[in-house]
């Protein structure tokens, strides 16, 4: 089985991919599906998320708390980032054994602190990443074991231990969450929210604390009415949204 996280959907499409090349299914980590998992001998576990601040999100932390491994088993790990992932696989390979641990580049969504990159970056990005996706595919088909390639990228011990403890100590506030006068009070932002953490009463969203920063809601919004703070008023929006056709077609690229 292979377990995913994901806000804007590169790491639902990279889980989803894997699973295809792998011949294996998929859970997504939410609040609701959230359960105890063993892991038999003779099984397979694979585990895709973004990573948040050179870290693993929260809840794929909560997530794997539950986690229990039999000796045997088959397990590796996929990270999908804007750029670089820090020492976030090396705190996933203190807390559970891993065959293979990779990155994945993909286009970046924290529109808190970046714009999101034009359509022609982004699917650059995505046509690499599935070449890549091939080999990792291969290399699990195969049952490698010893496989690590993950962008570190520069200063990773003061990126993940100081800035990821930083993000999640003041960087996941709800409170900068604001939704404009163009919220129609549909509800999608509180349906796509992995910890249900907004509530729709009387045609508007209410954010609680216990907010993951997947952006989610800001991103996946149809009418582009949700903010938070007021950096991400001029940052634009992304969602995975590449046909197959797309990332076939000169798929051969690396960025
Ligand atoms: C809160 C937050 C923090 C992030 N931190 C990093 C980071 O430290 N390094 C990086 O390369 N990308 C970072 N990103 C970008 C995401 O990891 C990347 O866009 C990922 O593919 C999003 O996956 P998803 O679409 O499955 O949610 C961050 C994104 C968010 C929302």
């Amino acid at each position: 089985m292979i377990y995913y996280f994901s806000g804007t959907g590169n790491s639902e499409w990279a889980a989803k991919t894997l699973a295809q090349q792998t011949n294996d299914r998929v859970t997504r980590i939410t609040k609701q599906t959230m359960r105890p998992v063993s892991v038999g001998k003779n099984d397979v576990f694979g585990l895709v998320f973004p990573i948040y601040a050179w870290s693993l999100p929260q809840m794929v932390s909560d997530f794997l708390k539950d986690v229990s491994i039999e000796h045997g088993a088959y397990c590796y790990a996929v990270c999908t980032c804007g750029a670089q992932a820090g020492y976030a696989m090396r705190i996933l390979r203190a807390r559970m054994p891993l065959d293979g641990v990779w990155s994945l580049i993909m286009p970046d969504n924290y529109i808190v602190a970046y714009k999101v990159e034009d359509d022609d970056a982004a699917l650059a990005k995505v046509r690499a990443a599935n070449v890549r996706l091939r080999e990792i595919s291969a290399a699990i088909n195969a049952r490698e074991s010893g496989c690590t390639d993950v962008q570190v990228g520069r200063f990773p011990f003061v990126k993940t231990f100081i800035g990821g403890r930083l993000f999640n100590k003041y960087a996941r506030s709800s409170k900068p969450f604001r939704s404009s006068y163009d919220c129609t009070g549909c509800g999608l932002c509180a349906k796509v929210c992995p910890t249900q953490n907004i509530l729709v009463a009387e045609d508007m969203p209410f954010w609680n604390d216990d907010c993951q920063q997947c952006l989610a809601c800001i991103h996946r919004c149809p009418k582009k009415a949700i903010e938070y703070g007021r950096s991400t008023e001029k940052h634009g929006r992304y969602v995975f949204h590449f046909t197959k056709e797309q990332i076939e077609e000169g798929s051969d690229g690396e960025v």
